[in-house]
């Protein structure tokens, strides 16, 4: 272990100085530094798009904590990703309310768009496609969450839309984690017109009418 340890890179030519002062912050209102190894999580994560054990290292080497403790942390939580994932993250709710108003359809109109199976990513790195416990969303079900949205009252032409329209990559980017350059696929102007140009106008406008709607 000490040979491994040793090999690690140092937290502090590792980790950016955004994320070592986020990390601070959220050790500094806590009552111990491990007591921050969530958020310490959450604030590489979203700098970087998932865990690497290189991140879990440096992460516990700057809250002055045990990896194997962060580690458990880092696995306990499933939307801490341990493995490199799509820019976007897929949650679809299996629990009973979903699976009674069309889970089952939603699940398979996405894994027909998207040729993915769950837990697995798009070739393009643009999605990755998880299940999910109980959204807490059960009188709007089905639900998916993407980022840290709630997409609720699903159909499968509905989830295929937002899927479109992540794709071209409108208006998401205020809400969704910045994603590290290694992972974030390359989408040209070209490449965004053309998803634009295959989507119905009057479908997308409703789509983003209701999907600000349920924002709020
Ligand atoms: S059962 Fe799907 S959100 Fe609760």
């Amino acid at each position: 272990m000490q040979i491994i340890d040793s090999i690690r890179p140092d937290y502090r030519s590792y980790l950016s100085k955004e994320e070592v002062a986020a990390i601070e912050h959220e050790a500094s209102i806590m009552e111990t530094r491990e007591a921050a190894g969530i958020e310490a999580l959450k604030v590489v994560q979203k700098h970087r798009g998932w865990i690497s054990d290189d991140s879990l290292y440096a992460i516990a080497q700057l809250l002055d904590m045990p990896v194997a403790e962060l580690e458990g942390v880092a696995t306990f939580y499933n939307l801490i990703y341990r493995q490199k994932v799509g820019r976007y993250v897929i949650h679809i709710c299996n629990s009973i309310s979903c699976h009674l108003t069309g889970y089952q359809q939603v699940l398979q109109a996405i894994k027909d768009h998207l040729g993915i199976e769950y837990g697995q990513t798009t070739a393009d790195g643009l999605f990755t496609l998880l299940s999910n416990a109980c959204l807490g969303g059960c009188d709007k079900a089905p639900v998916m969450m993407i980022g840290e949205l709630h997409y609720e009252h699903l159909t499968p032409a509905k989830a295929v839309q937002i899927l479109k329209k992540l794709a071209a990559g409108a208006s998401t980017d205020n809400y969704l984690p910045p994603i590290s350059p290694e992972i974030s696929p390359e989408i040209t102007p070209k490449d965004k017109q053309g998803f634009r140009d295959e989507l119905d106008d009057d479908d997308v406008a409703g789509e983003i009418s209701e999907m600000e709607l349920s924002d709020e």
